[in-house]
């Protein structure tokens, strides 16, 4: 087995001995001569909320898509749980238990919710593929992980509703149903309160802590208040960069942190 120790100290976290579940070395993504991503480190701890904040077009869904496969790092490894999964296909992370939040489009609007979640959980079995003919072999096991995931996200009560007749809210706390139905150790949520109202913020919000009690969460968020309340760590990107990472506290009153929030005006703004 290769080793991966190198000349970086393996656990650098002061608060925690355990190991990182997820560790992203020197991520560059190019799309032809554009460089989304310019050497992204990361690394994510077990049963944390890690957020990912900055301005739009930081490289935070092109971070997401690396990890989670749907597209190829340029450069860079990726281990998970201590594997190297650089080159692996979305499907076959899945498999590892990375999971990502599905897009509304991926919902089956005449189906209910309890039978959108029951295809995401056999889709686990499936290299990732639904397949309705599919012999429902530990259609049991499924039952419980739709059941826990419709729990776990407030839907039990419109489990027989079509997803097409949720709201806006219900749909998107449906979509985080469908990635936790893949039983994920680490979850990659992209924006999931985009859209929403207030009420449906707050629930959200408690829902998406809620997933730490058995998940590791990686989330992408806009809303200041939902990720300075539930983050553990806050890793902030600017231009295909970490321009810095820490605790909510840490980042709230980091210098750098408001200058790049201020716009794309301030250019090279670390001053
Ligand atoms: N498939 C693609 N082809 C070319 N450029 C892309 C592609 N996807 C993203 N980009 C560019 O990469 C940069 C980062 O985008 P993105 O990761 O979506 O940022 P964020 O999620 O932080 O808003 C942007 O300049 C965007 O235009
Ligand atoms: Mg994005």
């Amino acid at each position: 087995m290769t080793t991966h120790d190198g000349n970086m100290a393996q656990s650098v976290s002061a608060t925690t001995s355990e190991q990182p579940l997820l560790q992203a070395r020197g991520i560059i993504k190019r799309f032809g001569k554009f460089v989304a991503l310019h050497g992204v480190d990361l690394q994510v701890y077990p049963r944390t909320v890690h957020s990912v904040i900055g301005p739009n077009g930081a490289g935070k869904t092109t971070l997401f898509h690396t990890l989670t496969g749907t597209l190829m790092a340029s450069e860079g490894s990726i281990l998970f749980d201590g594997q190297e999964v650089t080159q692996e296909a979305d499907h076959q992370r899945v498999q590892r238990g990375i999971a990502r939040s599905f897009q509304v489009t991926s919902l089956f609007t005449n189906l209910s919710v309890r039978e959108n979640l029951r295809l995401a959980a056999q889709g686990v079995h499936r290299s990732g593929a639904f397949d309705c003919w599919h012999a429902p072999t530990g259609a049991r096991s499924h039952a419980e992980v739709v059941d826990t995931a419709m729990e776990r996200m407030g839907l039990t009560r419109l489990a027989g509703v079509a997803a097409g007749a949720l709201s806006h809210g219900q749909q998107r706390r449906l979509e985080v149903g469908m990635a936790l139905a893949a039983r994920p150790r680490a979850i990659f949520l992209d924006e999931p309160t985009s859209g929403m109202g207030v009420d449906d913020l707050d629930e959200m919000k408690h829902l998406i802590r809620g997933l730490r009690d058995d998940h590791t969460v990686v989330l992408i968020e806009h809303n200041m208040n939902i990720v300075m309340d539930i983050s553990d760590t806050i890793t902030v990107m600017q231009q295909g960069r970490v321009l810095v990472e820490g605790r909510p506290n840490d980042i709230r009153n980091d210098e750098r942190v408001r200058a790049a929030y201020l716009g794309n005006m301030i250019t090279g703004g670390r001053a």
